[in-house]
């Protein structure tokens, strides 16, 4: 019998996620769960409910800050979200998003902000929509020993060049990018919105974990932006999103109840006051 302790890749396991023990799950076969937070709380509670890994999305641009698009979120901004993440974070890997034209002028501007997101938030790891054309800046992190999770597919930081936010079916491009992310030293990859014969064979071809939103089953595991699996965001709801609670219906009804009881004082009662 070996003394020697064994990597046992279950969720009960309570160790903490590595970059390592995240790209191992594809090895063993076993499904990776990451939904994005924003903050404290939320982290705290996807923490605790065993994600694999907690993305610190520029979606926050829409779903917090309520803007039309990511475009806008800046540097600071996502480290300011990235430090409340890592703070209610026990055990998942922390991924932070690199927002617009944080990391596209030089593969140097990306080392120093991918640097900065690192040392002023603790997180695990940055993500970047990237793909063959910014090989030479996965390349660069990757040498500056920051893990890098590239985003190919639908980049919602190209809305504008795209003309908006459609579904990517280009395979020959997809395969293309995926592989050049894996070469320059990607340990992941998030495929956005492309059919799920395209994500199978990115998933078969690559020996990293591929992400999928809006990919179809056969990624090595799965992200959603946390708001709208659990029925709080409102609005055009994409075919891929499949809500998991409607929470926002709780919500709404929790709060007209204590509106009511403040208004007939039903509310404090003596159970909620001090003698
Ligand atoms: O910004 C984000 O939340 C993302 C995921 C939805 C993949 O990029």
């Amino acid at each position: 019998m070996s003394a020697r302790p064994v990597e046992d890749e279950t969720s009960s396991d309570l160790r903490p996620v590595t970059v390592p023990r995240f790209v191992a799950a594809k090895q063993s076969g076993r499904k990776l769960s990451v939904l994005t937070a924003y903050d404290f709380l939320w982290a705290g509670l996807l923490d605790a409910a065993g994600v694999d890994a907690i993305l610190v999305g520029d979606s926050l641009g829409m779903v917090v800050q309520g803007k039309a698009t990511t475009l806008p979120v800046t540097l600071d901004e996502i480290i300011y979200h990235g430090e409340m993440v890592v703070r209610g974070v026990k055990r998942a890997l922390v991924i932070v998003d690199m927002p617009f034209m944080t990391f596209q002028i030089s593969p140097q501007q990306a080392v120093e902000n991918a640097g900065a997101i690192i040392k002023r938030t603790g997180a695990g790891a940055v993500k970047l929509e990237a793909g063959v054309h910014q090989a030479a800046t996965i390349a660069a992190l990757s040498a500056a020993d920051i893990p890098v999770m590239a985003h190919v597919g639908l980049k919602p930081q190209s809305v504008l060049k795209l003309g908006g936010y459609k579904i990517q079916r280009d395979a020959e491009r997809l395969l293309a990018d995926a592989r050049a992310a894996e070469g320059a030293g990607a340990f992941a990859i998030v495929l956005e919105c492309i059919p799920r014969s395209i994500a199978r064979t990115i998933t078969s071809e690559l020996s990293i974990p591929t992400i999928g939103i809006g990919a179809g089953p056969d990624c090595d595991g799965q992200v959603l932006v946390t708001q709208d699996m659990l029925g709080l965001t409102s609005g055009f709801r994409p075919k891929f999103v499949k809500a998991f609670a409607n929470l926002a219906e709780q919500a709404r009804r929790a709060v007209q109840q204590y509106t009511a009881e403040v208004r007939n004082g039903a509310f404090p009662d003596g159970a909620h006051s001090h003698d």
